[in-house]
């Protein structure tokens, strides 16, 4: 097993914590007793990671005398919203659930933010676990605190700060998850290398057909890279003020992909990875990324089979989409833009004309 400390700035670091990587740990409660403050948990999960993995984690926590009630929600991206948040808090209240109880959520990002949220808000905040089952999950959402839940006009648009007391990633988990699924996790994956770490862009070059076959050691050493990346960007900037909105490049186009299209057809990750070529795309045209990298930026999301052309939702719609991204300030938009692969920089002064450009070339005429 393998560990990584968020470290988060506060008096003592007492909010700080350990992200455990490693395979099979899921049949390790014990790992996760020191961190309950009364022997009681509501585990939240889904319809279909229930059946592969709930009872494991439920009996292996009961039978250290930990008592565990079960959330099962209705699994998908349009669930990730104010209905099957009520879900959870009527479980939490229905179960008389404490301020000591803690929250675990087992499951995919869409759980994550949800049962997060829920732990953030439920008597103004219980302690909170992540134990994420798939990539996307393990390398990103599950790290660093952001929770919340879609709205009709955008998406992750209501949530919460609210960091988990531990992180539980089992990568044996990633067994059973399908392909589609860790290729999008992929995308996440190779974000860290874009923004920030040129040696590990080419690492995944050199090692794509290693994690799309899941070799357990190149898996682990790719989840291991990424959540030392998150942590220390979380470490830096934990609320966004900063730098830690690098962490959203691509995801200004990706979230009106995933928002026009309809919650849940496009992935997460899918919509990344057609996101980043954009922002790559109007990064060169803002003269600051040359074409051959733009062309080993699409070569490497080819290579992990994920989708490198946005949908045409048409210019306006794209537009207005954006417009609700949560990096606008002042009414006016702000871009993560590379200057190289490993340097990403935030961008507020893109021209209309350019973006629209870059739009129409990339999209409606790709
Ligand atoms: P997801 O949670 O929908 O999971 C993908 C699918 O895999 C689901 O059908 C799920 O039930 C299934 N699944 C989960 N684990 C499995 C396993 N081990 N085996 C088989 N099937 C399994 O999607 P995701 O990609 O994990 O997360 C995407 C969500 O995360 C989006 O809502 C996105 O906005 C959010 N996100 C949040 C952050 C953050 O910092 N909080 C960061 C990135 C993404
Ligand atoms: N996934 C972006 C962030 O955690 O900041």
């Amino acid at each position: 097993m393998q560990t990584i400390t968020v470290e988060l700035a506060s008096a003592a670091n007492e909010r700080g914590y350990p992200i455990l990587i490693g395979a099979g740990i899921l049949d390790q409660p014990d790992l996760i007793l020191p961190y309950l403050l009364q022997k009681r948990v509501a585990i939240v999960t889904n319809t279909t990671v229930a059946p592969l993995y709930l009872e494991r984690l439920r009996m292996g926590l009961e039978s250290h005398g930990v008592a565990a009630i079960s959330i099962v929600l209705p699994d998908g991206e349009e669930h990730k919203n104010w209905q099957t948040l009520n879900l959870i808090f009527d479980a939490l209240l229905s179960n008389r659930c404490e301020r000591n109880t803690t929250v675990i959520a087992l499951g995919g990002g869409v759980i994550g933010d949800l049962a997060g949220f829920a732990a953030a808000t439920y008597l103004r905040g219980v302690p909170f676990i992540q134990v994420p089952t798939t990539l996307l999950a393990q390398v990103d959402s599950s790290v660093g605190g952001k929770t919340g839940i879609n709205h009709p006009l955008g998406k992750n648009m209501i949530g919460a700060f609210y960091q988990p007391r531990v992180v539980l990633a089992d990568s044996a988990t990633l067994g059973t998850l399908p392909e589609r699924e860790l290729r999008a996790g992929i995308a996440e994956i190779i974000k860290y290398g874009l923004i920030r770490d040129p040696a590990f862009f080419e690492w995944l070059e050199q090692n794509m057909a290693q994690l799309l076959a899941r070799d357990p050691d190149v898996l682990n050493e790719a989840i291991r890279r990424s959540c030392a990346n998150k942590a220390e960007v979380v470490a830096a900037d934990e609320r966004e003020s900063g730098v830690r909105a690098l962490l959203n490049l691509g995801h200004t186009f990706a979230h009106a992909i995933e928002n026009g299209m309809g919650y849940g057809v496009w992935l997460h990750g899918e919509a990344v990875a057609a996101g980043t070529l954009l922002a790559a795309e109007l990064s060169q045209r803002m003269h600051l990324l040359s074409t051959a990298e733009v062309g080993r930026i699409r070569k490497i999301y080819l290579q992990a089979g994920l989708p490198v052309v946005a949908p045409d939702l048409g210019v306006e719609k794209y537009l207005h989409l954006m417009g609700m991204d949560k990096k606008v300030e002042g009414g006016k938009m702000r871009f993560v833009l590379l200057k190289r692969i490993g340097k990403a920089v935030i961008h507020a002064e893109v021209p209309a004309a350019i973006l629209t450009g870059t739009l129409v070339e990339c999209i409606v005429n790709a």
